[in-house]
């Protein structure tokens, strides 16, 4: 008879010892919390489509970030909803518009405990639903769009946004928006690039949560779902125009680019697990065919063990509440 040589198995034998070599931790402070804020609301409305999740009013918004921050979440990032669109998406630089407004109540009632982050990108404000502003013809108009970001950009740091999420996928829109943010004297606000950004299904259910009123799609600047090497030039592009922090969108399909981003460059590297994603397995949680909370958590855990040092996810209050309970 003979013996194995490796035992592997002997760092598995109790859940002291699978505690103690666990190479891959989760804490509340790397979840940032997507939310979002609609115009004109009374009270917070359901989304059909991302059960638990739900359009705010600007009250609720503010307690729901009061929330997060007691629950240690990291960050809370942004989204507005307006009544009113038009083909340049005023609503995104006004002072007045729901995004600029939720962004200053959220940073008076939590700004001193949380990463108050803002998405920068024009489709919620557009009436043609697309992340930048259209030539006569009908194309998406790199160069004028950048012009509108960071518009978009001084309105959003003027309102106290910590943090900006720049989700658009123009070329140049980082150097755009750190000129125009230094130019004014934003110097501290920092830059998220939402660099590899994937054209694909899975924004489905953020589009319902937007009321998005795009036809057509994205190809023509959010990525080719095929392109791994492409999504990495994007991040250390986005990274020499000064991004400061890089991130790859959806997550659970593209940890393959996660974890080549992840080695290419050297600031924090972020993942947004999407509407999609979460509704996949809120839908079979639903059904009964998949243990909820065993799937959250082992898919936040796979995001971070592919490489990424903090994750946007909706469950991130819930999450962390249950980080906390099992530690
Ligand atoms: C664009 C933006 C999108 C998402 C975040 N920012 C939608 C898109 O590109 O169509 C999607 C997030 C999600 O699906 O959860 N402003």
């Amino acid at each position: 008879m003979s013996f194995p040589t490796h035992r592997l198995r002997r760092l598995r034998q109790s859940p002291a010892v699978r505690r103690l070599v666990r190479e891959t931790h989760l804490v509340p402070s790397q979840l940032v919390l997507p939310m979002f804020v609609r115009e004109g609301l009374s009270e917070s409305q359901p989304i059909g489509s991302m059960p638990g999740v739900v359009q705010h009013s600007l009250d609720s918004l503010r307690r729901h970030a009061a929330d997060a921050a007691a629950a240690g979440v990291g960050g809370v990032m942004l989204f507005g909803v307006p009544t009113v669109r038009d083909a340049v998406g005023s609503g995104a630089d006004d002072p007045d518009g729901i995004l600029n407004v939720a962004t200053a109540a959220v940073v008076a009632e939590v700004g001193d405990e949380i990463v108050v982050q803002s998405d920068l990108c024009l489709d919620e404000f557009t009436d043609h639903g697309h992340c930048g502003v259209l030539t006569p013809d009908g194309a998406v108009d790199n160069d004028a769009t950048l012009e509108r970001y960071a518009a978009m950009a001084i309105a959003q740091a003027s309102a106290g946004s910590h943090l900006l999420g720049l989700s658009g996928m123009m070329d140049g829109q980082v150097a755009h928006v750190r000129a125009a943010l230094d130019a004014e004297g934003f110097t501290d606000t920092i830059l998220l690039a939402y660099a590899a950004k994937y054209a694909g299904a899975f924004y489905g259910p953020f589009r319902e949560a937007v009321d998005s009123q795009l036809k057509g799609d994205r190809r023509t600047y959010q990525l080719d779902p095929g392109n791994g090497r492409e999504g990495v030039r994007e991040a250390v592009v986005d990274v020499a125009e000064g991004a400061d922090i890089v991130m790859v969108k959806p997550a659970l399909p593209y940890l393959d680019v996660l974890a080549d981003v992840r080695a290419s460059v050297e600031v924090p590297v972020w993942a947004y697990q999407v509407s999609g994603e979460y509704a996949m397995i809120e839908a079979a949680a639903a059904h009964g065919w998949i243990d909820r909370r065993g799937a959250i958590t082992e898919s936040l855990l796979g995001i971070r063990r592919a490489g990424a040092d903090a994750i946007l996810t909706y469950w991130a209050l819930e999450a962390a509440a249950w980080l906390r309970e099992s530690r």
